[in-house]
């Protein structure tokens, strides 16, 4: 059976490719989508993609996805520091969510090093630019992989 998953995106991660590409890499978020796309259309996987700068849309779209989807690839950007209601919306939701960041946050400012989300994640990939999705994704596939086998 197809699955299908959700890459959603946070705040400033529409400016990817700009925004301090010395951080972040040179490829935009539609490059990134596009590179996810074909890496999932290989495994037979669809991907439903949306970013916002609002904490409510986030949300909305965690509710949306609930029963919806298999599970989530979720770079939460800023938010991951200090948004509790996305942490519940994580929760809320009942799908497996992978925590993704481009950067190594851990070896970034201290604010960075804390994350409310990860402990209601099913696990956390940071520090491999723009790779970092493809991690996410496979390490998802395994988890989804893990579940349907232990029934
Ligand atoms: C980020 C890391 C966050 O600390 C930052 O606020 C972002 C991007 C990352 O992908 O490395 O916006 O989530």
């Amino acid at each position: 059976m197809s699955r299908t998953v959700l890459l959603l995106n946070g705040p400033n991660l529409n400016l990817l490719g700009t925004r301090e590409p010395e951080v972040y890499g040179t490829d935009t978020l539609d490059d990134i989508v596009a590179g996810i796309r074909a890496h999932a259309t290989a495994a037979d996987v669809e991907i439903e993609v949306y970013q916002s700068n609002i904490e409510g849309e986030l949300i909305d779209r965690l509710h949306e996805a609930r029963g919806n989807v298999d599970g989530v690839i979720f770079n939460p950007g800023a938010f991951t520091h200090y948004s509790v209601a996305l942490r519940d919306a994580v929760s809320a939701c009942e799908l497996p969510v992978v925590e993704t960041h481009l950067s190594n946050v851990h070896a970034r400012e201290e604010f960075r090093h804390t994350s409310v989300l990860t402990a209601v994640c099913v696990g956390v990939v940071a520090g491999f630019g723009a790779d970092s999705y493809r991690v996410a994704f496979d390490a998802l596939m395994g988890h989804l992989d893990g579940q349907s086998s232990s029934g």
